[in-house]
């Protein structure tokens, strides 16, 4: 089971939090893979640190909001790998605040990361799946994305744009074999809900990572591999029923909370 070694994953955002544990769970499963990533020195210390057992790694310096520069990577990709067989929308930015909080330039830079991006690197890897008959695609969404979180207006938008694209792509492809999901994690531990916390809550961060721990009822956060072990049987033959589905990983969040 879950064995991964002749596939190709393509991992946006891999150098840190939920993308990194993505790329060494995969690596473990003997998965070639790329890592799109804004912040290449994170990369490749991770690429350095992987298993010998793993497959073929290589970094890209990527900001997935570029549609030019995606295309030249996912060809690049193609051509060292041999193939994308897996592509993993992962990367995203956090944006604080209401509907009166966000201007313009806020809500132009969410959506350009979490919306445009994960649209560009599906639009650079959709012809080559078709034309093999075969991939899949996964975002990372956000209980945000049904829910509506509070303070979080524009992200929210942005993980239920996630959601409703995750859900046409799989309609549009099913034909072609390719399935397409998305996972809506709770709070995860990550350096992105670290740094919330030290730019919002300066010397209350321990406090704070306190009543966020609480919000799910099981009475902590994700750890990000425990989301990587849901995104690894998504992306495996294993789950090879599964496609069109928003996975709800919460800690109880959506259910269980009165
Ligand atoms: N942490 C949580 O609580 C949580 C909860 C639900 C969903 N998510 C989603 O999971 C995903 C990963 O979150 P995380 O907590 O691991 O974040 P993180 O900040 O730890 O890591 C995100 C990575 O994406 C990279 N990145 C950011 N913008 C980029 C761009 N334009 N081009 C290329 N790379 C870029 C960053 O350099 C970073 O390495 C995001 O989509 C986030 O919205 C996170």
């Amino acid at each position: 089971m879950f064995d991964f070694r002749d596939k190709s994953v393509v991992i946006t955002g891999g150098g840190s939090g939920i993308g990194a544990a993505m790329v060494e769970r995969f690596a473990q499963h003997g998965a070639s893979i790329a890592i799109l990533e804004l912040d290449l020195q994170k990369a490749e210390k991770l690429a350095s640190e992987l298993p010998q057992s793993s497959g073929k790694t290589r970094c890209y310096q990527v900001n997935i909001a570029d549609q030019q520069r995606v295309t030249q990577v996912i060809n690049q990709v193609v051509d060292e790998l041999g193939t994308v067989d897996i592509l993993i929308n992962n990367a995203g930015i956090s944006q604080i605040g209401r509907l009166d909080q966000t201007d313009e330039q806020d809500f132009d830079k969410v959506f350009a990361v979490n919306v445009k991006g994960a649209y560009n690197c599906m639009y650079a890897v959709i012809e080559h799946m078709r034309s093999r008959n075969r991939g899949v695609i996964l975002n990372m969404c956000s209980i945000a994305a049904t829910l509506g979180i509070p303070d979080r207006f524009a992200y929210s938008a942005t993980k239920g744009a996630i959601r409703s694209m995750t859900f046409a792509v799989a309609k549009d492809y099913l034909d072609y074999n390719i399935r397409c999901n998305c996972i809506s994690p709770a709070r995860v531990h990550t350096p992105f809900v670290d740094d919330y916390l030290k730019v919002n809550y300066p010397g209350k961060e321990a406090e704070m990572f306190k009543k966020l721990e609480a919000t799910q009822p099981v009475g902590r956060m994700a750890k990000p591999v425990e989301i990587a072990n849901l995104a690894l049987y998504l992306c495996s033959d294993e789950a090879s029923f599964i496609t069109g589905t928003d996975y709800t990983i919460d800690g109880g969040f959506v259910t269980l909370n009165t």
